[in-house]
């Protein structure tokens, strides 16, 4: 794939396609709505309008994050914050599929009003080729596939989809998102779920579970960075654990360490993490979080399991 012939093809068939109209675009700060974010901006220039839906399940500090790095770009960010309609959507859902179609279903409800909102007719969204592959092969239900099993957004939401890298997968994602000039920190970041930290809490998602997973997920990015994984997060099971706390027994939360080398996220292998580094954040993660009892490290390859935990 030649990323310059790319670009321009893509510039101009998002050119084509908003026509008169205007659109809003969908960042989440990964690097597929990053690179579609700033594609479409070259093409539509004031007529896009991005949005970051602050959904509670974000890591930390990443609305504000992602907001610098756009404003350097001269692209302007609005952070809206939607954290309790998620959660009040997700309150008492444990079925991982259950769970995703809520994800699923507020994500556009709420994408929709601030569509119509801002008055625009499409929406940019950074889907890439193996979400639509997964999704429609029954392996679970991606939040930003409609068209692909049929749904009907313009019906259903009221805005046209328009999908600039649907047919990539994610190595060509950032070649192209590196030739748009987007910094390294959203060009090699670690693939990350459009429903955040929901897909690495296993039960229900509570705003209390899901401050765990993301001090959790912090501790373990930091702790595996000099390793370069494809992807490194935690994970907070359902069941829990006996411990011991000064003398005393404590029953309490596990949470599972899962870091993977991967091409295209399609298969996966996890990470040879030294042993050193394993025990640095099964202690990091029992100190700073205490009601954490048990530290897993996962060594299941994908297949059979994947890569997340719903
Ligand atoms: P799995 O868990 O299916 O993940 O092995 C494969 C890759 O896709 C990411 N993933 C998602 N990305 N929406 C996304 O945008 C989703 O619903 C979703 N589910 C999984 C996952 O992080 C991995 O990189």
């Amino acid at each position: 794939m030649k990323a310059k012939q790319f670009i321009e093809n893509k510039t101009a068939s998002i050119k084509k396609t908003v026509g008169g109209g205007s659109a809003i675009s969908a960042l989440s700060g990964g690097v597929d709505s990053s690179c579609c974010t700033v594609l479409a901006a070259r093409a539509l220039g004031r007529k896009l309008k991005v949005i970051f839906i602050d959904d509670g399940l974000m890591r930390e500090k990443e609305p504000q994050a992602v907001k610098k790095i756009f404003a350097k770009l001269g692209i302007r960010v609005h952070v809206v914050n939607y954290r309790k309609r998620f959660f009040a959507a997700l309150k008492g859902k444990t079925d991982p599929e259950a769970k995703r179609r809520v994800f699923r279903n507020t994500f556009y409800k709420v994408f929709g009003k601030e569509v119509i909102k801002s008055g625009a007719q499409f929406l940019i969204q950074g889907t890439i080729a193996a979400d639509i592959i997964e999704t429609k092969g029954g392996v679970k239900t991606q939040h930003n596939i409609l068209e692909q099993i049929g749904i009907d957004p313009e019906k259903g939401y009221g805005f046209k989809v328009v999908e600039p890298v649907k047919e990539l997968f994610k190595p060509a994602v950032r070649v192209v998102a590196k030739e748009l000039g987007l910094p390294e920190q959203i060009y090699n970041r670690m693939p990350f779920p459009g429903p955040g930290l929901m897909t690495r809490v296993v039960g229900e998602v509570t705003p209390g579970r899901v401050a765990l997973v993301r001090k959790a997920t912090r501790i373990v990015e930091e702790e595996v960075a000099s390793l370069k994984p494809f992807q490194a997060f935690a994970v907070l099971l359902h069941d829990k654990g006996t411990g011991v706390e000064k003398g005393k027994r404590k029953f309490g939360e596990i949470v599972i360490i899962r870091s993977v080398e991967s091409k295209d996220a399609m298969t996966a292998n996890p990470t040879n993490i030294p042993f050193n580094i394993l025990m640095k954040i099964s202690k990091r993660i029992t100190v700073e979080i205490p009601s954490v009892t048990r530290v897993v490290y996962e060594v299941t390859p994908k297949p059979p399991a994947t890569i997340e935990y719903i």
